[in-house]
């Protein structure tokens, strides 16, 4: 094959930038004019839990088929108030996978509690049980799992085992809202997966709802969901001052009724009604990612064992795509992304979210139980980007860039 890679001088593949994804599209737009209207007919203004956040609220629960949903003013905070709820003993451990955001990882230590970094499974960004079960101590008080880039964990095996040991178990859902456990392990030939929606299985879960997640509420915010009145009793405190609004007895207008010292991270109208807005258009949003990874995986198939996407099952809420490279050239891995980069694929080179690498884990001494699959899994892996309206183009796109690429490393 020619080399005419364009790192070398040679045509992109594409040569425009990848396609918007719109997140403030029309219904999105249209909430924020609908929350002026609302209130200047009110002759009110916007105030703390309103019309649209009871509404944000309520179809949030309805979608997950019950419970109680509480939006929040990040998803850091939604990971902080999820764990502050569980009214954990002070001090106590918290097993959390070694690769997330960092807003996980602070929310527990912020919390008064001290995590335990355990590593992911093998070419995997995701953790198990047999993982999270070598970081548990007498100390341990619970398991904050993490679903990432929207791939669900084993969450229900990871219930299970969490409940065995009287752990207590938050879900981070993030990057895999409304996600399903496929019943069928990933085996199934269902374009729409019917198994049960991530964060139904821990005490608690926690979603960031911030600019770039599938679901989100303009530019920050988070939502913090359980099935448990008195949890959510405490969610409510947490995420307000300490104020026991649930109560028939709460005193409003009295600050100093709280059960707890807690600060406020209440969200604002205008986000709720975003998030209403993008909650509406969810599973569409998902059907499409999904039919684009899906299909991804087909195109790929004739690049084993050279290039190969992350394991994934047919319940994903597709976030971005970790795409392997094979041993024969995985010590190129840079290189190989660069050149995709060059071809114009868009895809992050190299993954910074493994804990154990970061300076403030040195910094903070934090324990680390072990660490080699995320490392060897970041070391061989880059992850391609996509969003709902990636398509055709897209996949034919990464297919002649691996073409390309894979022509060029066999020559050299
Ligand atoms: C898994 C995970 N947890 C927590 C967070 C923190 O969310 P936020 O950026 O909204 O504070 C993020 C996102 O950034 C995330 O991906």
């Amino acid at each position: 094959m020619r080399d005419n890679l364009a790192k070398l001088g040679g045509p992109m593949v594409r040569d425009k930038p990848a396609p918007f994804r719109a997140a403030m599209g029309k219904a999105e737009r249209q909430a924020v004019l609908d929350v002026l209207a609302h209130y200047e007919q009110a002759q009110q203004d916007p105030p703390y839990e309103g019309f649209f956040q009871r509404n944000f609220e309520t179809s949030f629960a309805e979608k997950m088929g019950g419970g109680f949903a509480r939006a929040v003013s990040s998803g850091s905070v939604s990971c902080f108030v999820a764990v502050r709820a569980l009214r954990l003993p002070v001090g106590s451990e918290v097993i959390v996978p070694g690769v997330t955001d960092s807003g996980s990882i602070f929310a527990i230590i912020e919390a008064g509690l001290t995590p335990v970094i355990v590593d992911t499974m093998p070419n995997n960004y995701n953790t198990n049980w047999e993982e999270i079960e070598a970081g548990i101590t007498q100390q341990t008080s619970a398991v904050f799992a993490v679903h990432m880039a929207g791939e669900p964990l084993d969450i229900a095996t990871i219930s299970v085992n969490a409940k065995l040991k009287n752990l207590k178990l938050i879900e981070d859902c993030s990057q895999a809202p409304f996600a399903r456990v496929c019943p069928k392990q990933c085996d199934c030939k269902l374009t729409m997966c019917q198994g049960s929606l991530v964060g139904m299985f821990g005490d608690v879960s926690a979603y960031s709802t911030m600019y770039r997640k599938s679901l989100h509420t303009g530019g920050s915010g988070g939502v913090v969901y359980t099935n448990n009145e008195q949890i959510s009793n405490a969610v409510i405190e947490e995420s307000d001052r300490g104020r026991p609004k649930w109560s028939k007895d709460y005193r409003s207008g009295d600050p100093g009724h709280a059960t707890v010292s807690a600060l406020n991270f209440n969200t604002d109208e205008f986000s709720c009604a975003i998030g209403s807005a993008s909650l509406s258009r969810l599973d569409d949003t998902i059907r499409r990612r999904r039919e684009f990874l899906f299909s991804l995986e087909v195109a790929l198939q004739k690049f084993k064992p050279y290039f190969e996407l992350m394991r994934h099952s047919r319940g994903q809420s597709p976030f971005f795509i970790p795409l392997l490279v094979g041993d024969e050239f995985k010590t190129r891995k840079l290189e190989i992304a660069e050149m995709m980069q060059a071809e114009g694929v868009s895809l992050l080179p190299s993954f910074q979210n493994i804990v154990a690498d970061w300076e403030i884990t040195k910094k903070l001494n934090l324990k680390v139980i072990k660490s080699s699959n995320a490392e060897s899994m970041k070391a061989r892996s880059f992850n391609l980007f996509l969003n709902e309206n990636f398509g055709e183009r897209e996949i034919n796109e990464i297919v002649l860039s691996l073409e390309k690429i894979l022509g060029h490393l066999r020559t050299k």
